[in-house]
C-alpha cells in the first residue's frame, strides 16, 4: 500500500527548520502533501502565491513531495486527501502544549481516519520561527542559512 501523509502550515515563509522536516518526513512516505494553510486567524506576511512559489522552490529537489494549498479545516483537507498521517514539528517545550491541543481536537475530527505524527525539529533550528525571520530580513539582517537560498532570492525580488 502507498504511504501518503500531509505537512501543513502556514510557510510565511518556509524556513530550513520546514525543509528539515519536509526532508525527513518524505523518507518515511511514498508521498508527501505539503500544503498551505490559509489561516484566517493569523495574519499572514506573504500571499498564498507568494507562499506556494517560495514553498515550491524549497522541496524542487525531492520527487515525492507536492506542494498545495487549503482553506478551511485541516482536518477535512486531510481526510479529502486520504493521507494516513498528518506530520507536525516539535521545536521545544513551548511547542508542546498548543501541538497536544490541537492534536486532540484534530484526532476528534479525524474519526480514527488520520494520526498526528511528531517529529522532533533538529536543534540547528529549534529557534527558528517564519515570524523571526521575516523580522529580521525586514530590519535588514542576515537571515542567510534559515530559509532556502531560492526563497531569500524571492523574499528580497518582492521587498
Ligand atoms: N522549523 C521552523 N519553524 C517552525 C517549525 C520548524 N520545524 N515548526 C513550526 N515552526 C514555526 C513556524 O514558522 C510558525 O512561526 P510563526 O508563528 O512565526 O509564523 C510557527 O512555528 C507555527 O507554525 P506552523 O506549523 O506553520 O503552524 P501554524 O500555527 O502557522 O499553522 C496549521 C498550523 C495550519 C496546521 C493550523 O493552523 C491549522 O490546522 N489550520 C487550519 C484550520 C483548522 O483546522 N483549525 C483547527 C485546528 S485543531
Amino acid at each position: 500500500m502507498k504511504r501518503k501523509m500531509l505537512y501543513a502550515g502556514s510557510f510565511d515563509p518556509v524556513t530550513n527548520g520546514h525543509v528539515d522536516l519536509i526532508n525527513r518526513s518524505a523518507r518515511l512516505c511514498d508521498r508527501l502533501i505539503v500544503a498551505v494553510a490559509e489561516n484566517l486567524s493569523k495574519k499572514a506576511r506573504y500571499s498564498v502565491e507568494d507562499r506556494l512559489r517560495m514553498l515550491r522552490s524549497a522541496v524542487a529537489h525531492l520527487d515525492n513531495v507536492e506542494t498545495d494549498s487549503f482553506t478551511g479545516l485541516l482536518a477535512d483537507y486531510a481526510k479529502r486527501r486520504n493521507v494516513e498521517a498528518v506530520v507536525r514539528g516539535l521545536r521545544a517545550t513551548m511547542d508542546f502544549e498548543y501541538e497536544l491541543q490541537m492534536a486532540h481536537m484534530n484526532a476528534r475530527l479525524y474519526e480514527n481516519d488520520v494520526e498526528t505524527l511528531f517529529l522532533m525539529s533538529s536543534p540547528s533550528y529549534s529557534f527558528v520561527s517564519s515570524s523571526l525571520v521575516s523580522e529580521v530580513f525586514m530590519l535588514g539582517g542576515d537571515v542567510e542559512g534559515l530559509v532556502p537560498g531560492p526563497v531569500l532570492d524571492y523574499m528580497k525580488s518582492i521587498r
